[in-house]
C-alpha cells in the first residue's frame, strides 16, 4: 500500500464505523495559552473532553498535523539520529465523545491493524496501565480483560504513568491508555529475542504505534486528578510508523512519505542515502527531510520564522536543517527552499493548503536561509578569532560563555561549536554552557512568570453562549473564575455563562465594559467591576479584571449584568469592516495572490500583514484607499450569514486565511456579494457607511515576502487629518501666511543654502585677514619664527586650517593661538615637521600643560595639536606660558 493509501484506509474504516471525518486544525495553536503547536490529533477537541462545548458529531476521525517541538512532548533533538522519531508527524485519530468507550476502541483497532492492513498478529503487542497509587488510579482491568482474548495474556505488557497514563500538558484532560506496538525485526532476531522484552526500549524496530486513550480524568494545576463529567475515547496513531509497518521496511525514511526529499537530496549533494560511509551525510538527509515538512507546514499555517516565541521554534528547526546540510552535505548555498515543490505536490490531495502557496512558502524560507548562512559565516570568523586568541594564551577549551554568547547572539549552533572546535584541537566548556543556557531560562521563565490558580467553579454551565453579535449587554451568571499573578500585579479571570463581551480572535482585540454584579439584591447592590480585556481559551470566554480583592463579591454575586464599552466597540467594528473593503480592494489593485498573514484591529487602529512581494508605492496605496472610500459612500449594507455549512461557504467563493481554524458551520460577512465575501467570526458595522473615511498611515516590509500596512478610519481618520492640518497651519504662522506653503519653503531653503555659502565665504576671507595680520607679526629667531596670539575665528577647526596654511608661507614655523569659541576657550600648537625631528618638542604635550591654564585637557600629534577647556579667563595666562617657552 502506498502512503496515500494506509492513510484513506484509516478515514474509510472510521467513515464505516459511523464517525464524521474532519480536517486537520492548522499545525499553530490558536486561542490556547498551554499549547503553541498542536501536538496531537486531540489538541482540537480538548474542550469537549472537558465539557465546554458540543462537538460536530460523538464520533470523530481525522488526519492531525502535529509538532513536538516545544512543551511537554519534544522531540526535536531525537530527529534525525534515529529512524522514527519526527518534528512534524500526521497523527491518525479517531475519536469517542461521551460515546463508546474500551471495548469498541480496542476491538476497531485490532481490526484495522489485522484485517485491513494485514499488520502479523504474532508481531503485535499490547500495553495497559499497571495503576499509580500516589494518582488514586488503580491497574486498568477492564483493558486487560478485552484485550486477553485478543492477543492472549503473553502479549499484554503493564506499563507505568510514564508509558500508560497520558496526559495533554501540565493541565487538562488525561487518562490511562493501552498502547500498541509493532516488531519489525527479522525473524532471526525474533527467534533470538522476544519482541516483549524489547518494547519501550527505544528500539528502532519494536515500536509504538498506536495510543488508545481512554479519557477519565482532568488533571487541576494543584496536580489533582478530577474524574471528567463522562468518559471518551482518544486514539493516536502515527502515520509514518504505520507506514514502515504496513510497507515493511525498518526505518520510517524508508517509506514513500520520506524519499521523495531523501531523493531529491541525494542529487542535489552527490551523496547516497544509506550507503554507509558517511553516517552524518544519512543523519543530514532525514533531518533535513524531516524538518522541511514543519517549517514549510508551519509557514503555510501562518507561522513565519522569527526572533521570538513559536515564530523562534521554526527558526530554529529550519536553521538545524540547513547547518546538517552545510556541515555534512556540503551545500554552501540555498538548498532547502528547494524541497517544499516536492512537498507541495506530494500532499496536495491531503493538506491542499501548502500548494496554494508554495511561492509563498518557497520565498519565506529561502530568504531565512540566506541570512542564516551569513550568520553561519561570521560565526565561524568569530570562532576563528576566539580560537586563534586561545591559542596564543595556549588554553584549549573555549568557555561556556562564549559558546552561548555564539549561540544566543549569533545563532551559532552549540554543536557546530563543538565539531569545528573539536576539528582546531579544541573542547567546549559544556558544563559552563549549560550553566549560562540554565540562567538565561530562569530569567525569561521569571520574565514570563503567570501563576494562575485552579478555576473556583461557581455553577454548572452546559455551555458558554456569546450573545454579542446581537446585544451590547446581557443578564448573565458567573460560572467559574480564577485568579492569575502577571508581572504586574494581579487578575481575575471570570467566565460568564452568557457574554457580550468579544474576546480577541482573528486579529481583533477583546472588548472591555463592565459587570454590574446583582443588580436587583440589596446587599452588594450594583457592585460594578471593569473589566479590561476579553480572552479565548479555547471555547471560553475569559473576562479579565484588575480590580482589587473580587472573591467574596463574586462568590455571592447572582445575576449580573454585562455590558460592553459600545463607544469602543464600535470604533472596532468600523476598523474590521475597513479592513475586509481593504482586502478586496488590494487584490483588484496588486492582485489576487494576496494573501493575510496576520491581521490586528482595536479602537485606534487596523494593521494588516500580507503576502507582496515589493513595496506597495504610492500610487497604488492611493488606488486601494479611493477604491475602500468609495465602497463607503456606496453604504453597502452588511449582510450577516451564521451557521453555513463550511463547503457551501468555499463553494459561494468565501475567502478563507489559510491557519485559522474553522469549524464545520462558519459565518458569512458579506459587503456586496460581488465584492467582500469573507468567513469571519468579528463585529461587523451595519453598513459601510458607518465606516466614515479610511486613510493609509504607513506602509513596509516585515520579512520577507510579507508586507504591513497600517490605516485609520472614523474618528481616528479625522483627528489625524486635524493633527495635520494644525502642524500645517503652525508652519504656515511661522511663514507669515504665505498664499503657496510649499514655494514658500523652497525659498526658505535657498536663502538658507545662499546664507551658508556666504558664511563659508566670508570666514575664509576673515581668515585670510587674520593671516595677513598675524605674517606682520611674526617673532623672527634663529632657528625659528614664533607666533603666539589670541584670534577670533569662527570654529576651532579654522585654528587647524589657520596653522597649516601659515605653515605654507613660513618656515619653520611654531604657532601657538588661542581663541574663544561660544565663550569657551581653545588652545591650538603648531611645530614645524622639521622642528619636531630635530628638538624632539611635541606640540601634544606642549598643549596637554596649556590647557592646564584653561582647566582644560587636549592633545594631537607631534606637529600639531589643540585642547578645549572650561575657564576662558585662563586664556591669556596661558598664551604667555607659551611664550616663555620658546
Ligand atoms: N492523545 C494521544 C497521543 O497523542 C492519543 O498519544
Amino acid at each position: 500500500m502506498t502512503s496515500h493509501q494506509i492513510r484513506q484506509a484509516f478515514l474509510d474504516f472510521f467513515r464505516s464505523k459511523e464517525h464524521l471525518i474532519v480536517p486537520s486544525a492548522p499545525l499553530v495553536a490558536k486561542n490556547d495559552p498551554t499549547l503553541m503547536f498542536n501536538n496531537s490529533g486531540m489538541a482540537q477537541f480538548k474542550d469537549f473532553f472537558l465539557g465546554n462545548g458540543t462537538p460536530p458529531s460523538r464520533r470523530i476521525a481525522d488526519t492531525q498535523k502535529c509538532l513536538r517541538v516545544s512543551g511537554k512532548h519534544n522531540d526535536l533533538e531525537d530527529v534525525g539520529f534515529d529512524t522514527y522519531h519526527h518534528t512534524m508527524f500526521e497523527m491518525l485519530g479517531n475519536w469517542s465523545f461521551g460515546d463508546y468507550f474500551k471495548k469498541e476502541a480496542i476491538t476497531w483497532a485490532w481490526e484495522l491493524l489485522t484485517e485491513i492492513y494485514k499488520l502479523p498478529k504474532d508481531r503485535l503487542y499490547v500495553s495497559v496501565f499497571e495503576g499509580n497509587s500516589a494518582d488514586g488510579v488503580p491497574f486498568d482491568q477492564e483493558a486487560w480483560d478485552l484485550w486477553k482474548p485478543i492477543v492472549g495474556e503473553d502479549r499484554i505488557i503493564l506499563g507505568n504513568k510514564k508509558d500508560n497514563f497520558w496526559e495533554m500538558g501540565d493541565t487538562g484532560p488525561c487518562g490511562p491508555c493501552s498502547e500498541i506496538h509493532v516488531d519489525l525485526r527479522p525473524e532471526a532476531e525474533v527467534a533470538e529475542i522476544s519482541g516483549k522484552s524489547l518494547v519501550n526500549n527505544d528500539h528502532p524496530q519494536v515500536v509504538e504505534i498506536w495510543n488508545l486513550v481512554f479519557m477519565q480524568f482532568e488533571r487541576k494545576a494543584d496536580g489533582s486528578l478530577i474524574p471528567l463529567p463522562s468518559t471518551h475515547v482518544d486514539t493516536g496513531m502515527g502515520f509514518e510508523r504505520l507506514c514502515m509497518a504496513v510497507q515493511n521496511k525498518t526505518s520510517n525514511y524508508d517509506t514513500d512519505v520520506f524519499q521523495n526529499t531523501i531523493q531529491v537530496l541525494e542529487t542535489l549533494s552527490g551523496k547516497k542515502y544509506g550507503a554507509g560511509t558517511e553516517p552524518f551525510a544519512d543523519i543530514a538527509m532525514r533531518v533535513i527531510s524531516d524538518h522541511i515538512r514543519a517549517v514549510a507546514f508551519a509557514i503555510t499555517d501562518g507561522q513565519l520564522p522569527s526572533n521570538v516565541k513559536a515564530g523562534y521554534v521554526i527558526r530554529r528547526i529550519l536553521r538545524r536543517a540547513v547547518r546538517y546540510g552545510y556541515s555534512y552535505l556540503g551545500f554552501k548555498e540555498p538548498f532547502f527552499y528547494k524541497l517544499v515543490a516536492v512537498l507541495a505536490d506530494q500532499f496536495k490531495d491531503v493538506f491542499t493548503e501548502l500548494k496554494a502557496q508554495e511561492e509563498f512558502v518557497t520565498r519565506v524560507i529561502l530568504e531565512e536561509e540566506k541570512s542564516f548562512l551569513r550568520t553561519l559565516e561570521s560565526g565561524l570568523k568569530r570562532l576563528d578569532n576566539i580560537t586563534s586568541s586561545l591559542k596564543q594564551k595556549e588554553v584549549n577549551v573555549i568557555a561556556g560563555e562564549e559558546v552561548f554568547e555564539l549561540s544566543d547572539t549569533f545563532g551559532f549552533p552549540v554543536d557546530l561549536t563543538a565539531l569545528i572546535a573539536r576539528e582546531k584541537g579544541f573542547e567546549i566548556d559544556e558544563t559552563g554552557f549549560q550553566d549560562a543556557l540554565a540562567e538565561q531560562k530562569k530569567r525569561s521563565r521569571q520574565d514570563a512568570a503567570k501563576e494562575a490558580t485552579d478555576w473556583i467553579e461557581l455553577r454548572e454551565a452546559d455551555k458558554v453562549e456569546f450573545l454579542g453579535y446581537d446585544f451590547e449587554e446581557t443578564h448573565s451568571h458567573i460560572i467559574k473564575y480564577r485568579k492569575v499573578k502577571t508581572k504586574t500585579g494581579e487578575e481575575y479571570h471570570i467566565v460568564l455563562d452568557r457574554t457580550p463581551f468579544y474576546a480577541e480572535m482573528g486579529g481583533q482585540i477583546g472588548d472591555t465594559g463592565v459587570l454590574v454584579l446583582n443588580p436587583t439584591s440589596s446587599s452588594n447592590e450594583g457592585k460594578t467591576i471593569r473589566i479590561v480585556d476579553t480572552k479565548k481559551e479555547n471555547d471560553l470566554f475569559v473576562h479579565i479584571s484588575r480590580d482589587k480583592n473580587l472573591d467574596e463579591a463574586l462568590q455571592q454575586a447572582g445575576i449580573i449584568v454585562a455590558r460592553i464599552d459600545t463607544e469602543r466597540r464600535n470604533k472596532i467594528k468600523a476598523n474590521h469592516s475597513a479592513t475586509h473593503l481593504m482586502l478586496s480592494s488590494m487584490r483588484e489593485i496588486l492582485g489576487s495572490h494576496i494573501g493575510q498573514k496576520g491581521s490586528y484591529l482595536n479602537d485606534e487602529v487596523l494593521r494588516f500583514d500580507f503576502s507582496h512581494f515589493s513595496k506597495v508605492t504610492d500610487q497604488e496605496l492611493q488606488k486601494i484607499e479611493d477604491r475602500v472610500n468609495e465602497k463607503i459612500r456606496e453604504d453597502i449594507a452588511l449582510e450577516e450569514r451564521r451557521n453555513v455549512p463550511i463547503q457551501q461557504a468555499l463553494d459561494l467563493g468565501a475567502t478563507a486565511t489559510f491557519g485559522e481554524k474553522y469549524g464545520e458551520f462558519v459565518r458569512l460577512i458579506i459587503f456586496d456579494p460581488k465584492f467582500s465575501f469573507e468567513l469571519c467570526g468579528g463585529t461587523h458595522v451595519p453598513s459601510t457607511g458607518k465606516i466614515g473615511v479610511f486613510k493609509f498611515i504607513s506602509e513596509g516590509s516585515v520579512s520577507a515576502g510579507v508586507r504591513r500596512v497600517e490605516a485609520v478610519t472614523g474618528e481616528k481618520a479625522l483627528e489625524l487629518m486635524r493633527q495635520q492640518e494644525e502642524t500645517l497651519n503652525k508652519i504656515k504662522d511661522l511663514l507669515k501666511g504665505p498664499t503657496d506653503l510649499v514655494k514658500a519653503v523652497e525659498s526658505l531653503l535657498d536663502e538658507r543654502n545662499n546664507l551658508q555659502k556666504r558664511i563659508a565665504a566670508l570666514e575664509l576671507e576673515k581668515i585670510q585677514t587674520l593671516k595677513t595680520g598675524l605674517l606682520a607679526r611674526l617673532e623672527k629667531h634663529k632657528t625659528f619664527s614664533l607666533l603666539v596670539e589670541k584670534v577670533d575665528v569662527p570654529n576651532a577647526e579654522s585654528l587647524k586650517q589657520l596653522s597649516y596654511e601659515l605653515r605654507d608661507q613660513v618656515e619653520n614655523l611654531i604657532a601657538v593661538f588661542g581663541t574663544e569659541i561660544a565663550g569657551k576657550p581653545q588652545l591650538s600648537v603648531f611645530i614645524a615637521e622639521s622642528i619636531v625631528q630635530e628638538t624632539g618638542l611635541n606640540a601634544g604635550k606642549i598643549v596637554k600643560d596649556l590647557a592646564k591654564e584653561i582647566r582644560g585637557g587636549g592633545g594631537g600629534q607631534p606637529f600639531f595639536a589643540t585642547a578645549g577647556g572650561s575657564d576662558a579667563s585662563g586664556l591669556e595666562r596661558a598664551l604667555e606660558k607659551a611664550k616663555d617657552l620658546f
